[in-house]
Parts: C-alpha cells; structure tokens; sequence
C-alpha cells in the first residue's frame, strides 16, 4: 500500500546543480519505494522567460539523464516531459479562473524573476505559480517533495485547490503537501552565502553542476567565499558561507551540521574544503558518469518520455475530464 502520490519536477533550462540534488531529486529517489511517484521536465515553465529551442530540447534530455543517475527507476516512478501531457495547460486555464491577483500579487518569485519592470514581464510569468498548482493537481498529487524556495508556491497550490473545491462544493483535490527534508533544504551560492545556488547566476562557480569534472568540484571548493575567521564553525546569521559549506558536507556525508563541526574542531579551514571536495566528487562522480551513459543513449532517453507520456496522460485524463465536468463543461 503505497502513502500517497507524489508530483515534482525540475526545469530543464542550464545544468542540474548540488542545490537541487540534495534540496529534491535525491529524495525522490529515496520516496519512490513507498509513494506512487511522478517527475516532470518542466519545460512549459521554462518558457516563461526567453529559451533557444535547441537548448531547450537538449537540456530536456540532459535533465531526464540527470534524475535517472541520481537514482530515480523509470520502471517505478514516471519521467514526464510537461508539454507532453496537455491536461496540465488546460487544468491551468480552469484554475487561473479560481485564482485572485491578490494572491498572484503575493508571489515573490514574480518580484524576483521580473526585475524593476514589470510591464515587461510576460503573462506566463505572472501565472507561473496556477500552472504549477495545475501540474499536482491534474494527478490528485498529494506529496510534493521539493527545496524550501518553493514553498510558498505549494502554499498557493492548496489556496487554489480550496477555492476550487469550494466552488464545486466537493473535496475534489485533495491540499497537497509541501515535503520539505533534509540537511540542505536550501543550499546557497558558493561565492554568496545569501544567495540561493541557481543555475541563471552568472557565476559557473557560485554552483557544482552535476556534469562537472573532479577538477572543478576541486577547484570550486577551492575558491569558495569563506571568512578570515580561523575555526570552523555553524553561524548562519554571521557566517553564512561558512554555514553553507557545512550544510553541504552534512548533507553529502548524511550526518547533521553539529557532527560536522565537531569533526573539524581544530583543523584549518583548507583542510576542511579538501575533505568537502573528496567527499562531494566521491558522491557525485558516479550519478555524472552514469548521466554520461545515458546521454549517449538517445534512443533509450526517448523511450523513456514517450512511455512516461503515456502513464501520466493516463493518470491525468480521468482527473481533467472530472474537472470539466463539474466545471459544467459539455464532455465528449
Ligand atoms: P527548479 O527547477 O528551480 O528546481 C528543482 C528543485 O530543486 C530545488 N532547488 C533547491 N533546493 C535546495 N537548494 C537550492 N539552492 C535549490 N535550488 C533549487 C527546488 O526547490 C525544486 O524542488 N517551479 C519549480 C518546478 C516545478 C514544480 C512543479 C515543482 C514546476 N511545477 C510542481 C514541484 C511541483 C522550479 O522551478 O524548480
């Protein structure tokens, strides 16, 4: 008996990065044995600011690789690419119905991503957050295991599914469930230790990509913002770097910060960031090489996402054509 139905995806614009490793994709892997599981390549997302069509389609492949190496089965969980499954636009449309702007106004990823002007922001932009309530909800998603900056879009997911449900005056989705876990629920810049690690900053060193050489990982350690401040300890408030470099190492070691510290109590902090640096490429060169393999395998990849098209239409049709009718849509 499974605990319930998990939906999470990932965009596919830039490389897959450390953050959204430990933050998500490595607890998919862990959630698969006991929850129904569905992961999205979340290219309609991606379109709402500019994207070359042929990296687009390449990152698709490279971030369908990437959740298999990091230990997500095709055989039990789904790899979904989004624009594959129309019931996600359309279920958009009938939410974006149930949803105030006063709720849209609230969103701070909006504020972020559109800048100073927001009359140059694009409507996609503007209702990233319905389309996101849309992708769980189209397949009665109950689980939504995910890094903390997406919290407050999962919070806006259950607003909308209450003001549906409401509205039809039944309990048709049920409120999804932010699952937020771990050591590293937000890792941060290498090079800006309040600054969450992404893959748009411009800064190939603020973040580990998951495609990255020993040598880099080495390097990027190597030259991590730290202080001047001799020991090693966990202050977020006043040493956030140095926090954020723990954080890492409790994470890729799976022991918690404090363990951390103690085990560094006394030594320098070069040493510290050559331990990270061994252990990090100890943990993730497998999950790179296997990526490799299965980038060249591009034949597999597509079978892949066109049998995890299929399972998720078939998940997500029963759920659409329910919502069109008591919507009091007319259904074929
Ligand atoms: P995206 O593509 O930015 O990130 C994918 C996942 O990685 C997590 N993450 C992080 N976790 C910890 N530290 C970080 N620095 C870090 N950066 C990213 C994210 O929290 C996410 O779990 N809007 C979503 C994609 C999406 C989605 C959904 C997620 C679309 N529809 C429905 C869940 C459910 C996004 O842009 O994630």
């Amino acid at each position: 008996m499974k605990k319930g139905r998990i939906f999470s995806g990932i965009q596919p614009t830039g490389h897959m990065h450390l953050g959204n490793y430990l933050g998500a994709i490595r607890h998919w892997a862990d959630m698969q044995h006991d929850y129904e599981a569905i992961h999205g390549i979340m290219d309609l997302h991606a379109i709402t600011v500019p994207q070359n069509p042929d990296d687009l389609r390449a990152a698709t492949y490279e971030t369908c690789a990437a959740i298999m190496a990091a230990g997500v089965d095709p055989a039990k969980a789904i790899i979904v690419a989004q624009s594959t499954v129309t019931a996600h636009s359309e279920l958009a449309w009938i939410l974006g119905c149930h949803t105030p702007l006063g709720w849209l106004n609230r969103m701070t990823q909006f504020k972020d991503k559109a800048g100073k002007d927001k009359e140059k922001a694009g409507l996609g932009l503007y209702g990233y957050p319905v389309l996101m309530a849309a992708d769980i909800l189209t397949y009665h998603g109950t689980h939504v295991p995910v890094g903390e900056d997406q919290k407050q879009h999962l919070e806006l997911a259950r607003d909308i599914a209450g003001a549906f449900n409401r509205a039809c005056n039944q309990e048709f989705f049920p409120l999804p469930e932010p699952v937020i876990q771990g050591e590293a629920t937000r890792v941060m810049s290498l090079r800006d230790g309040k600054k969450k690690m992404s893959k748009s900053d411009p800064s190939d060193y603020s973040r580990i990509n998951l495609t990255d050489t020993a040598d880099e990982i080495a390097q990027k350690f190597k030259k991590a913002t730290s202080d001047s401040h001799p020991t090693i300890t966990y202050d977020e408030e006043n040493r956030p770097e140095v926090a954020n470099l723990i954080t890492i190492y409790a994470a890729l070691s799976g022991k918690t910060s404090e363990q951390v510290v103690a085990e560094f109590d006394g030594q320098g902090f070069a040493n510290f960031k050559k331990s990270l640096a061994d252990l990090a490429v100890e943990k993730l060169s497998p999950i790179t090489q296997r990526m490799r393999d299965y980038m060249a395998d591009k034949s597999y990849l597509d079978s892949v996402l066109k049998s995890g098209a299929e399972k998720a239409d078939a998940i997500a049709q029963p759920i659409l054509r329910k919502t069109k009718e008591l919507t009091g849509f007319w259904v074929k």
